[in-house]
């Protein structure tokens, strides 16, 4: 039980699914809760769907269309927790928590809300005009979502990779500020689908309700989905001309839903003059094959909402059952306790002091000099670039110094940074100083070894900062 991978993510709960949203997120989604050692945790995001709209009608109508297209495509609620954000009120209670370790520089610098001030300055409005907080802080009630039940991977689209960083960003804070030498939170890693090929839309962009270039997965029956079909966009070679499957999005979708085989016959066909309309035909039978038993389970669940509404509330008691206690143990982390539970003695607390830590320096025989970080028991936390004058390596080895352990999540141009990076030799970090990349911890073999060593390292730097051993 415990060696499964923890694995979450949130859907969103604005609009209606499309095809798009089927191959791209839900198909491969349900596939994977289904292997052995996953331990799935789905949700929908239905307080991020807030930020962005604010007709309470079609959220509602949302959150049963979605609820209902998940479990209808196959999601198996005895095996995963499926839940409602909404309902789970540790959720925004552990936002809170969070926003008050999060660094607002941190938050300044989220792609969406970028973005959002962007679009404003170019039109010469106010830099933060019609931009509400929700969004600002956005990126806080998504790390609460994952940082709350531990999740070890979170599959997402590219968009969304930026928000994981903050998450593990926002943890590592969190552990540190609080922790004393314990981790209450696991640092997540974005999975991302790199095979699952986004679907093209009607004209051929990336299938997306922006685009309105959309086929709806379920919403008006199979009558709607051969109506999409027929606007597909094509090239106007006439029946019996021979035509290229290069570039053909509708070929590209047809593969989507059919096997190999299937796939080289209508191109086979296709090269010998089959009429666009009769690929047509061909395409919406392939789909509708595999959505037809899909739409009607959509159907009845959309019907019986007694039913779905029973489905979410059990998984909510399921996530709150692991959330709740959790919960509890981060409250008193902070010193939210009972009264009756004060320290012994109401002095300053120490935080355990990595003793020992001392920086080394050297020459390489190319005439570089580095420093070493080494903790009191000889690890190699981290090794420095090549500096040229051993005056370099003595400034930087005293901004270390001074600076301690908390300085690497203070956010701002001026300030220590602490990354983890993935590369070729395996999971390794970085320490920058303002634009200065200073030094490299690493490869090591898994993130979790990696992310163990960088906890270690902030607290060598904060016993160094004290005045420790150096
Ligand atoms: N922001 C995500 C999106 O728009 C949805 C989401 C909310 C999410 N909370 C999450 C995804 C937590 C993964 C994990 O797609």
């Amino acid at each position: 039980m415990s060696q499964r991978t923890r694995v979450l993510t949130g859907i969103t709960t604005t609009g209606t699914p499309h095809l798009g949203n089927y191959v791209g997120a839900i198909r491969p989604a349900i596939a994977m809760s289904r292997a052995a050692d996953t331990d799935a945790f789905f949700f929908l995001a239905d307080y991020h769907a807030l930020i962005k709209c604010d007709e309470p009608e079609r959220i509602a109508r949302s959150r049963l269309e979605i609820a209902a297209t998940w479990l209808a495509c196959g999601l198996d609620p005895a095996r995963v927790t499926f839940y409602r954000q909404s309902d789970v009120p540790e959720i925004p209670e552990l936002t809170w928590l969070l926003t008050c370790v999060t660094a607002k520089g941190l938050m300044n610098r989220a792609h969406a809300y970028k973005a959002a001030v962007d679009a404003n300055l170019a039109v010469g409005e106010d830099a933060d005009a019609g931009i509400a907080m929700g969004l600002y802080s956005y990126p806080i009630l998504m790390a609460a979502d994952i940082l709350l039940f531990n999740a070890q991977r979170v599959p997402v689209g590219r968009d969304q990779v930026q928000h994981i960083e903050m998450a593990r960003d926002v943890a590592a804070r969190f552990n540190h500020v609080f922790g004393a030498g314990r981790s209450y939170f696991v640092l997540p890693e974005a999975a991302i689908e790199e095979q699952v090929a986004t679907l093209p839309g009607l004209d051929g962009r990336k299938m997306s309700k922006s685009y309105d270039n959309t086929i709806p997965l379920f919403a008006g029956g199979a009558a709607a989905l051969k109506d999409a079909i027929a606007r597909i966009v094509t090239d106007s070679r006439a029946p019996g001309e021979p035509k290229d499957t290069e570039g053909s999005h509708l070929y590209a979708i047809y593969r989507a839903f059919a096997t190999a085989g299937e796939s080289a016959a209508l191109a086979a066909d296709l090269r010998a003059g089959l009429a666009w309309g009769e690929a047509k035909q061909r395409l919406f039978a392939r789909v509708d094959a595999e959505l037809a038993p899909l739409r009607e389970r959509y159907e009845a669940l959309i019907a019986k909402s007694g039913e779905l509404e029973d489905i979410l509330l059990d998984g909510a008691r399921k996530a709150r059952a692991i959330a709740a206690p959790f919960l509890a143990e981060l409250r008193a982390a902070v010193g939210l306790r009972p009264l009756t539970a004060q320290p012994a003695t109401a002095g300053a607390k120490k935080k355990p002091a990595a003793r020992g830590a001392r920086f080394v320096t050297f020459r390489e025989k190319d005439g570089h000099f580095h420093f070493r970080l080494l903790a009191a028991d000889g690890e190699e936390l981290l090794l420095s670039v090549p500096f040229d004058s051993p005056k370099a390596v003595a400034d930087w080895t005293r901004v270390l110094q001074k600076s301690g352990g908390a300085a690497a999540f203070v956010w701002g141009p001026q300030s220590l940074q602490l990354r983890a990076i993935e590369h070729v030799g395996g999971h390794a970090f970085e320490l920058w100083y303002a634009r200065e990349r200073l030094a490299e911890g690493g490869p090591y073999a898994s993130a979790e070894v990696r992310d163990a060593t960088m906890q270690k390292l902030v607290a060598a730097l904060d016993a160094l900062g004290e005045g420790g051993t150096a």
